[in-house]
């Protein structure tokens, strides 16, 4: 496999500060763009320590370099309705449009559905991020609605894609390989947005 997922330490701070200070990483995202500084990340990062329980954080590790060049996670897990928020942002741009992002999803989402017991795992996306979208998609994730102008980001308001996984849909994605295309397009859902 020549990515990996570990869970995120102290050493990567450094690294996730710079990418959340990236304007162009941000853009892509939900969040709002602020500047962060380091001691800002490590008392995050100390909270995060605390409520593990709540949230597992994962760096995306390139095996042949053992370089980070992502993060992922779920959050707000909740242990009732057995669901959780997931969430990617690949930060080494070199790193965009060549799977990475494939491989990552479906590592957290196995982990989520197969260990950690989920029944239910969720995101939003803004709508104008056709990739992102577009990688949902193929993963199985279904369209649950639009959040109308939920986030101002550069000057302007945004719409918002809800969506969705259940696991008994995700079921027939997890006996197939982690590698890139392998859902078979017959379990897709299409996303008209
Ligand atoms: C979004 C992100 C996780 C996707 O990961 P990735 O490794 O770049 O994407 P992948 O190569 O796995 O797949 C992207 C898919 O989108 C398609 N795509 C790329 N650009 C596209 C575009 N402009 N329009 C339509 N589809 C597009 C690719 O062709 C590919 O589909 P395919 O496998 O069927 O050919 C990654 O680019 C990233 O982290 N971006 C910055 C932050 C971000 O946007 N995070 C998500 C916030 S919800």
């Amino acid at each position: 496999m020549p990515y990996r997922l570990r869970e995120i330490c102290q050493d990567d701070l450094p690294l996730i500060n710079r990418w959340r200070n990236d304007p162009e990483v941000i853009g892509l995202l939900g969040n709002n763009f602020l500047y962060i500084s380091q001691d800002v990340d490590t008392a995050w990062f100390e909270q995060y320590l605390q409520n593990r329980d709540k949230a597992k954080r994962f760096a995306i590790v390139d095996n042949m370099r053992n370089r980070v060049i992502g993060t992922t996670q779920l959050t707000g897990i909740h242990a009732i309705n057995q669901s959780a928020e997931f969430s990617i942002a690949i930060g080494d741009k070199d790193y965009w449009n060549k799977g990475v992002g494939y491989m990552a999803t479906r590592m957290v989402l196995d982990h989520g559905f197969n260990d950690l017991n989920l029944h239910r795992i969720w995101l939003t996306v803004l709508v104008r991020n056709v990739r992102a979208v577009r990688l949902y998609d193929k993963i199985g994730f279904r369209n649950e609605g639009i959040q109308r102008h939920c986030v101002y980001k550069q000057g302007a308001f945004e719409d918002q894609l809800m969506m969705a996984v259940l696991k008994e849909e995700y079921l027939p994605v997890l006996s197939t390989s982690v590698s890139k295309k392998a859902v078979p397009a017959s379990i897709r859902q299409p996303v008209n947005v």
